[in-house]
């Protein structure tokens, strides 16, 4: 049977050049300056100048590119050609080409990057999903964290992650508790960037509760820190949700709370 890590490859490699031309990841604006990262993760991160930052899973590149503008010096993994390839375009365009470097990998088998010893290694929006093995994945952040260095992880909750995403009743989906068979997406769906682009491959991803996200990296020796959870996402996840001012999509007022985001940290 084939590897779902393969199969996402492909998926991710179709994909990328959709998300490259979008409105939703609106790469004009970025070469003109904007930065992608939100105040969440700018905020729990911190002053990261002339700090050493990991990206793990940085599609192409804009967050990572983002860091390296706030002065670290950044390398960025993701396992899609595409992806890495349009990175570095896009680091040359933007004239990072000195302070971000891009390396074509898998995330739960790349071992030591550029060395190891990283003071900062950074995950967001739309990472573990993809992945099959979260202790092979800690193992990455376990080899290539400084040991006074942090790593940070922002995205959906897990609680979340049991709703139809293509309604607003909340009907539950799919399975809280990781089931080891992955989770079969068949081509036809449409992109998540550009509803008007329907993908020819087919993916699979993966439940990973709070506990076996925070498990894994404790089993190598990491304590997982400042826990935040937020009632509101970063792009509208549900139909129900609208964007606020701050620029964070929230449910209407008239609607119970629920953990959108997910944020923490984790140290030697
Ligand atoms: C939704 S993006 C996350 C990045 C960022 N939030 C964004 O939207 O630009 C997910 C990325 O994970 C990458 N990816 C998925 N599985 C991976 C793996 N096993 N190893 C490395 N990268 C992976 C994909 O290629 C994609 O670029």
């Amino acid at each position: 049977m084939e590897d779902a890590h393969e199969i996402n490859k492909r998926w991710w490699n179709e994909v990328t050049p959709v998300h490259t031309r979008s409105e939703f990841y609106d790469v004009e604006g970025f070469l003109g300056g904007r930065n992608t990262l939100g105040a969440i993760e700018r905020n729990a991160v911190g002053d990261v100048a002339g700090k050493r930052l990991l990206h793990l899973q940085c599609h192409f590149g804009m967050d990572s590119m983002s860091w390296a503008r706030l002065g670290a010096d950044v390398t960025g993994v993701d396992f899609s050609s595409e992806a890495i390839a349009n990175a570095k375009e896009l680091a040359e365009r933007a004239g990072l080409s000195d302070s971000v470097r891009f390396v074509e990998a898998d995330v739960t088998k790349v071992g030591v990057v550029n060395g190891g010893g990283h003071d900062v290694i950074f995950t967001s929006f739309g990472t573990i999903v993809w992945l099959d093995s979260l202790d092979n994945w800690a193992g990455t952040i376990a080899e290539n964290l400084a040991r006074n260095g942090v790593f940070y992880f922002l995205d959906s909750h897990p609680t979340i992650m049991l709703f139809d995403e293509e309604t607003s009743d909340f009907r539950i989906r799919y399975d809280y508790f990781h089931q080891e068979e992955a989770l079969f997406e068949p081509a036809g769906a449409s992109d998540y960037a550009d509803a008007t682009y329907t993908i020819q491959s087919e993916s699979r991803s993966f439940s990973w509760p709070t506990q076996d996200i925070f498990g894994a990296l404790e089993r190598k020796g990491l304590t997982v820190t400042d826990v935040r959870e937020y009632p509101f996402g970063a792009w509208p996840q549900f139909p129900d949700m609208e964007k606020h001012d701050d620029g964070y999509w929230y449910r209407t007022a008239d609607a119970k709370s629920l953990p959108i985001l997910l944020g923490f940290k984790a140290r030697w």
